[in-house]
């Protein structure tokens, strides 16, 4: 059966090497016959959760609708999501913080009992990071694996299955893709589809 994907793109350059993995992701995963969706968290428009925790209780935000909530029904509408996402700071960057900050009502449910119930038990996902850092320090210092381990936090509480990533270092000195990068990619895209 046919695959629905989700591709959050938390890059701001249109061009860079996150924007070229996930377009050829995307390509693959048309090739396969998925539906795929492309959320650019930088063309993003929300505003940031105010911690009123509303949500909690009432399984929806009370913000104006704006594309926190947009996101929200998207992750779930999905069945399989790939996180594109430079890193930064050893992280991932403070605009897709924001957003995961308002999708917590969707992801799992802490109103019913202490310990958090994952909402999107049954879905896979794939992250790709990118740093100037090089490798093997771009995993060992937590730089890509950073932001990896960012998400990884927050689709554990959601029930969300990460199965695998990519993560290129030394964007700065070696920019543009190589043929490791794209053989990585495919066997990512598939794994995701398994
Ligand atoms: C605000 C900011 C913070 C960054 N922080 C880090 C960092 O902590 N470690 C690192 O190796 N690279 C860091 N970088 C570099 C990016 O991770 C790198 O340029 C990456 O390849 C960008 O990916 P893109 O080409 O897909 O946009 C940072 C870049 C910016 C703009």
């Amino acid at each position: 059966m046919s695959k629905s994907v989700l591709i959050i793109n938390a890059s701001p350059r249109a061009n860079g090497h996150i924007s070229q993995l996930l377009a050829m992701a995307r390509e693959a995963l048309v090739a396969e016959g998925c539906k795929v969706t492309v959320f650019a968290v930088a063309g993003a428009g929300y505003r940031h959760c105010t911690g009123c925790m509303v949500c909690r209780s009432k399984g929806d935000c009370v913000l104006p609708a704006d594309d926190g909530q947009r996101l929200a029904a998207l992750l779930r509408e999905h069945d399989r999501i790939i996180v594109g996402t430079p890193c930064y700071w050893g992280n991932i960057p403070g605009l897709l913080k924001g957003l995961f900050d308002r999708v917590v009502y969707a992801m799992m449910d802490d109103n019913r009992s202490a310990w958090p119930q994952p909402l999107m038990r049954g879905k896979k996902a794939a992250v790709i990071a990118t740093s100037t850092t090089p490798w093997p320090w771009n995993r060992l210092f937590r730089q890509t694996s950073g932001a990896v381990g960012a998400v990884k936090e927050i689709f554990r509480y959601s029930g969300i299955r990460i199965v695998g990533s990519l993560q290129k270092g030394n964007t700065h000195r070696h920019p543009g893709l190589n043929s490791h990068d794209i053989r990585t990619l495919r066997k990512l895209v598939k794994r995701l589809l398994r």
